[in-house]
């Protein structure tokens, strides 16, 4: 949905999004005169609405800066070992990772990456947003960087994966050794392959390749759609994100 076409959020909605507290303790602070504009002056009408390009905004709750916001979108260098999920009995999770993000309650991974995958992982607090970027019609395309224990054999046009599935490949290419992203784990010597595919099934690198007759050591997510993965960007850090660089904006 383009921008300017979503719903213009109210006051008390943006409070409590923003602050944690709940929707009518939002209410009630706003009007009891809680919550300042930079000025100083008052809010009291709690049912306000806030145009979209007035955010994020920086108030006052009693007296401390807190700033409004609808939407965030993070990007995160996801590191192996830990699962792209908000919680899990037996491993780490990307999601606490992002702890200190703003709007942390409300984020929602894009997508998944393996537990030993590391690289590029969005996050977003708008849930038509993650159907946006993830549904395969809408084609977006995801890059990946693979260390693999063998060169694969040249790739067919018509490859059928175990399961029957086809995959979208736009490209495979070899990289060489001096060009690969530092965000790609070099557990072993191998040849290193970039591949770039639309759709997000279970396993689908590691299946293609292995297809191809060769074995995924380490893989890495480099690029979603308009994102890359920054190369300066440490294993486990994250960086917010302007929505309006991408698809959907
Ligand atoms: N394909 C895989 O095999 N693993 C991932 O984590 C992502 C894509």
């Amino acid at each position: 949905m383009p921008l300017d076409s979503a719903p213009v959020p109210r006051l008390d909605l943006l409070l409590a999004r923003s602050s944690g507290l709940g929707r009518r303790a939002a209410t009630r602070a706003i009007r009891a005169g809680r919550l300042t504009r930079h000025d100083g002056t008052p809010w009291t009408d709690a049912k306000e609405r806030v145009p979209p390009s007035h955010l994020p905004l920086t108030v006052r709750l009693d007296g401390e800066p807190l700033v409004l916001r609808e939407h965030v979108h993070v990007l995160q260098h996801k590191p192996a070992g830990v699962v792209t999920a908000r919680s899990d009995r037996r491993h780490a999770t990307a999601y606490e990772l992002l702890a200190g993000a703003p709007l942390h309650r409300h984020l929602r991974a894009v997508g998944r990456l393996d537990l030993d995958t590391t690289g590029l992982l969005l996050w977003t607090t708008d849930g038509t947003w993650v159907h946006r970027l993830a549904h395969p019609k809408y084609g977006i395309e995801r890059t990946y960087e693979a260390l693999l224990d063998r060169p694969p054999a040249p790739c067919p046009e018509d490859l059928v994966l175990d399961d029957g599935h086809r995959p979208e490949i736009r490209r495979i290419e070899t990289v060489p050794d001096e060009k690969a992203h530092p965000g790609l784990l070099r557990p072993a010597p191998g040849p290193v392959c970039r591949i770039v595919l639309v759709g997000g099934k279970f396993h689908e690198v590691k299946r293609i390749f292995a297809a191809l007759g060769s074995r995924v050591l380490a893989l890495c997510r480099t690029a979603y759609g308009p994102w890359r993965l920054p190369v300066t960007l440490p294993a486990g850090g994250w960086v917010e994100i302007d929505r309006r660089a991408g698809p959907g904006a």
